[in-house]
């Protein structure tokens, strides 16, 4: 498998996903070329970013920037997202730190970085591996053993639950980051035309990820059935709702802030969204552009 295979997006399986009204992505791929380097994991199609089929051996190479007949340029491609999430094997791996561990201070301090990238969410890795290798050695064994299939996929939800949303929160944080998205990314419109202004988004976020109950996560997600952005609360992990795309995540569990914030999880939510990585969060959204 390619490098290019690593990089993925996950949208719900069996969904269609279609546009946000945005500009369309400039690249002719079709569905079935995209599909060509996806998987079904949990639920989930992970694809390959658009960035990355765009770059793959088996696509033609992205053609430059053409005019459209509004005049405008078409938007650049997306920045790849997830990279490093799976290894060249298609086992789950643990992506490095798009920063240093002391980089998102003072909000998030480098030991509790250190701990929750390194400990945490490395057990969620080497969990989903070991989930997917036991369901095969139960379907392999057949019979009685088909029991077990719960306990299994219990593991695999919570383990690659956890893997996938790690990922995402690492990426969606950046130094110097934060404050409202650009007014005409593709996140600054949706979120203007779904939320009324980054402030009443920012509001309701942080509400939501102070208010879950017990460990869990605040997401942005993008549903596609609609076509719009909806702020979830996510208990625990493995309670994800498959119908969105998870865009942004703040992690509420304790161990993302209880070395600096102790049992203060509202003043993390306010530090978290001073690191927030916008263009990330839009490379999110702009990979669930149609590719028809
Ligand atoms: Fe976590």
């Amino acid at each position: 498998m390619s490098e290019q295979h690593n990089q993925h997006v996950a949208i719900p399986a069996g969904r269609t996903v279609e546009g946000l009204g945005l500009p369309a992505a400039e690249d002719p791929l079709t569905r079935r070329a995209l599909l060509a380097g996806a998987a079904v994991v949990g639920g989930w199609i992970t694809l390959p970013s658009l960035a990355s089929a765009q770059n793959s051996p088996e696509s033609p190479s992205a053609p430059p920037p053409t005019t459209q007949p509004d005049g405008s340029t078409p938007a650049a491609a997306p920045a790849v997202v997830n990279a490093g999430a799976v290894s060249p094997d298609g086992m789950y791996a643990l992506p490095p730190l798009p920063y240093d561990y002391a980089d998102l201070e003072p909000y998030l301090d480098a030991q509790t970085v250190k701990l929750h990238h390194d400990v945490h969410h490395l057990g969620y890795v080497n969990g989903a591996n070991a989930a997917l290798a036991e369901l095969a050695r139960i379907r392999e064994a057949g019979g009685d053993t088909i029991r077990q299939v719960r306990a299994a996929t219990d593991a695999l939800q919570f383990n690659l639950s956890g893997h996938l949303l790690h990922t995402m929160y690492w990426s969606n944080m950046r130094r110097n980051g934060g404050g409202p998205p650009g007014a005409e990314t593709a996140i600054g419109r949706l979120m203007r035309r779904d939320f009324g202004s980054y402030e009443a988004f920012a509001g309701q976020f942080q509400a939501a990820a102070a208010q879950v109950q017990g460990s869990g996560w605040a997401i942005l997600g993008y549903e596609t059935v609609a076509r719009r952005l909806v702020v979830l609360q996510v208990e625990k992990q493995q309670n994800s709702s498959v119908w969105v795309v998870p865009l942004l995540g703040c992690d509420v569990w304790e161990h993302a802030y209880y070395l600096k914030y102790q049992n203060r999880r509202s003043d993390y939510v306010r530090a978290f969204m001073n690191v927030v990585n916008w263009d990330d969060v839009d490379a999110r959204l702009r990979s669930a552009e149609p590719q028809r």
